[in-house]
This record gives C-alpha cells, sequence and structure tokens, in this order.
C-alpha cells in the first residue's frame, strides 16, 4: 500500500468522534513546511497557521498587522507538509469582521490557494453572519472566543477573561450561537477553566483550550512557546517543552568560534 493511501486524514468527523469517545485532541501552531512535517509525523491532530505568526515570525506586537496574503504563503508552506493533520487557517484582522461576503471571498481565497481544510475567526455574535456565508459554500469554520487577541485594543489588557457573570453569560451564549450556526469546533482562550468546562459539556462539537483548564476536549499552543523559542511571553497556561532559544544560541555561538578559529570546515568537510 502506498504511503499517500495508508495515512489515515484527521477531518472535522474525525475531531467529533474523539469528542464523542472522550480522546483529547492536540492542536499546535505551525506556520511554515519544515516545522509542519515534524508535527504532523509526530502525529498531531490538527494544525493551526494562526495569527500568532504576526508575532512570532513577523516580529509585530500584535495580530493585527498580518496580511490575507501572508496567511495565505504560510498556510500553503504548511500544507505541503502535511499529510495526516487537520490544517486550520486563521482568518486575519479585518477580512471577516462586518463584512460577510468579504469572510467568504477571503475563506474561498485561503481554501483555493492553500489547500487547508478548514478556517478560523475571532467573536461571537458580531461574525454569525459571516461564518454563515463561509458555510454556505462548504468550508468548515472554527469559532474562537474569550481573550481573542485581534480585539486586545478593545480589551486593553491580556488578563483572564470572562471572569464577570456578564461577561461569562455572553460567552456562554456565544458557543452556543457559533455550535448552532454549524461551526465544527471551537477555541476557548484564557477564561477560568470552570467556564470552559460548562461550555464544553454543553456542546456537541469540541471545544479546544488555550489557559482554559484541563476539562475541555483537547489543547492548543504556539508553537514557538511551547518550545522556548519565544523568552519574553509567559503566561501561567503555558508549558514550555525546551528551551530551544539556548539551544539555537549555543549552536550558533559554537559555530561562530569555529569559523573564528578555522576549525570550521575540516579536511573532511570539504572537496
Ligand atoms: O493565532 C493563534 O496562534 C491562535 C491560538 C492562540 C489559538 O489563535
Amino acid at each position: 500500500m502506498s504511503d499517500q493511501k495508508s495515512v489515515k486524514k484527521v477531518t472535522t468527523h474525525v475531531l467529533n468522534e474523539m469528542k464523542l469517545k472522550g480522546e483529547k485532541i492536540a492542536m499546535l501552531t505551525a506556520y511554515d513546511y519544515s516545522t509542519a512535517k515534524i508535527l504532523d509525523e509526530a502525529k498531531i491532530d490538527v494544525i493551526l497557521v494562526g495569527d500568532s505568526a504576526s508575532n512570532v515570525m513577523a516580529g509585530f506586537e500584535t495580530t493585527l498587522p498580518i496580511t490575507l496574503d501572508n496567511m495565505i504563503y504560510h498556510a500553503a508552506s504548511v500544507v505541503r507538509g502535511v499529510k495526516r493533520a487537520l490544517v486550520v487557517v486563521d482568518l486575519p484582522f479585518g477580512t471577516y469582521q462586518g463584512n460577510s461576503k468579504e469572510a467568504l471571498a477571503s475563506s474561498i481565497r485561503i481554501m483555493k490557494e492553500t489547500g487547508a481544510s478548514a478556517v478560523k475567526l475571532e467573536g461571537g455574535k458580531q461574525v454569525v453572519e459571516s461564518v454563515e456565508r463561509i458555510l454556505s459554500a462548504g468550508i468548515p469554520v472554527m469559532g474562537h472566543l474569550g481573550l481573542t487577541p485581534q480585539a486586545i485594543h478593545k480589551f486593553g489588557t491580556f488578563v483572564v477573561r470572562a471572569r464577570e457573570e456578564e461577561e461569562a453569560k455572553q460567552l456562554i451564549e456565544d458557543a452556543k450561537l457559533l455550535e448552532k450556526t454549524g461551526c465544527f469546533s471551537i477555541v476557548l482562550e484564557k477564561i477560568p477553566a470552570r467556564l470552559a468546562e460548562e461550555v464544553t459539556m454543553s456542546l456537541k462539537i469540541p471545544v479546544i483550550g488555550i489557559g482554559a483548564g484541563g476539562k475541555v476536549d483537547g489543547q492548543v499552543l504556539v508553537l514557538h512557546d511551547m518550545l522556548g523559542i519565544t523568552q519574553e511571553f509567559s503566561p501561567r497556561f503555558l508549558r514550555r517543552y525546551h528551551n530551544l532559544y539556548a539551544e539555537i544560541k549555543g549552536a550558533v555561538e559554537n559555530y561562530i568560534t569555529d569559523v573564528r578559529s578555522q576549525d570550521f570546515p575540516s579536511e573532511k568537510e570539504q572537496y
């Protein structure tokens, strides 16, 4: 059997089955071919081409500046490295809010030009019309509630969202509305664990958390944060699995030393 045939692709249907069976979903971000290939071969379930690329790839302070063309470049690179995982792409700021026709056009460009399987967008009832229109073209949509980074200027702070009753009530309503509209999954970011558990239990679709506790259907982290490439970002919910910053810096310092001392290249490393 060819390699292509032996790979069972993760689909939105597979994620639903995982929720039903109580199997946790593992999701990470990726923005390029080589890293996506490693994640896929490690058997990650979902790869998110997040607009966090704006921070960790481009060096911007917020996710607002990244463009649709930038996202398409990252997503197409990721898709070329993936055989198994479901690839979801963030709709960047300004490409879907307040104009459902633009939301559909942006999503169609992502699907056509990248080969990804779904899009993600931030917000609740304000974006329902956009969600409906994207779904009408057969494009799966993942929602994102809680601390939605594209609205950082409205929040004015990165603190935990929905601690107060009114915001928590609104979040529950929005989550139910996104499910009813047809989203296949929702990300909940930086909200109290108890609220995330309540939302997870009240929805049939899988809920993926980031800083939302353990009683959700799956977890997502930004790859550069969990690998320890970024050093300055250290929220309580972040578990660092490596200190790649130190590893890379150490390797580069060794290389510089070897070049300067003419230890590199050696006799064996030349023709
Ligand atoms: O852009 C991103 O990386 C995200 C995750 C934090 C969920 O939206």
